[in-house]
């Protein structure tokens, strides 16, 4: 991991104003994407779907003074099929900071949340964190499943997600989007 960057777990009512606001301007750089899907956007909804969505979590990479260089947003549910499972919500690097495996390290982290991880592996990434030990999703329903849903238009994303063992599930996709899933 990036050297001085500090990993930090919290709800979203522990999340500062500047966080909100800092996790908020990276999502808001795929907005001409979401208008290419068809999917609304608008600066409120964004921001209280981030924060307001039941069971929302977050993870962050934060730099020595405190700003946003990357997080990832999920949930221990589906939001649409209601599958057991952790459904990622979002994952965002700022650009300065792409390239340097920190998407990579945010992803390993949900899948440990799953039960679906390499200890190991994620706590080699994870040498300075404020991670909570609690139970996860698969210790609870034993699942193990990890899903998201990315913009088909997203290739880089999708590029991303393959390369760490993600496949599509067909029958979830639809015309902009691509469901996925990485299994135990
Ligand atoms: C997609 C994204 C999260 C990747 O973050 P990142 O921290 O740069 O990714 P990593 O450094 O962990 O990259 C891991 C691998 O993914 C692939 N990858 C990541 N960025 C890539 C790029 N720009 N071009 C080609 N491959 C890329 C590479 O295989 C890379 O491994 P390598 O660097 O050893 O070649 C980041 O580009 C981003 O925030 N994009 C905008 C938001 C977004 O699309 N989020 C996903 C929404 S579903």
């Amino acid at each position: 991991m990036s050297v001085g960057l500090k990993l930090v777990h919290k709800v979203p009512q522990e999340l500062t104003e500047d966080e909100v606001s800092q996790c908020y301007k990276l999502v808001r750089k795929l907005r001409p994407m979401y208008i290419a899907s068809r999917e609304p956007w608008d600066r409120k909804s964004k921001i209280n779907e981030m924060i307001e969505t039941e069971g929302m979590e977050f993870i962050l990479l934060l730099t020595e003074t405190g700003d946003v260089a990357a997080f990832v947003s999920f949930i221990e549910k589906d939001y649409l099929y209601d599958i057991p499972c952790v459904f990622i919500w979002e994952l965002h690097v700022h650009p300065d900071f792409r390239r340097q495996g920190l998407a990579t390290q945010l992803v390993y982290q949900v899948l440990e949340r799953a039960g679906n991880g390499d200890t190991e592996r994620t706590n080699k990434c994870a040498d300075s964190n404020e991670i909570r030990d609690e139970q996860t999703l698969a210790q609870e329903e034993n699942t193990g499943r990890v899903y998201l849903r990315s913009f088909r238009k997203n290739l880089l994303a999708l590029q991303f997600y393959e390369a760490l063992n993600f496949h599509e599930v067909e029958k979830l996709s639809d015309k902009y989007s691509v469901y996925m899933v990485h299994e135990p």
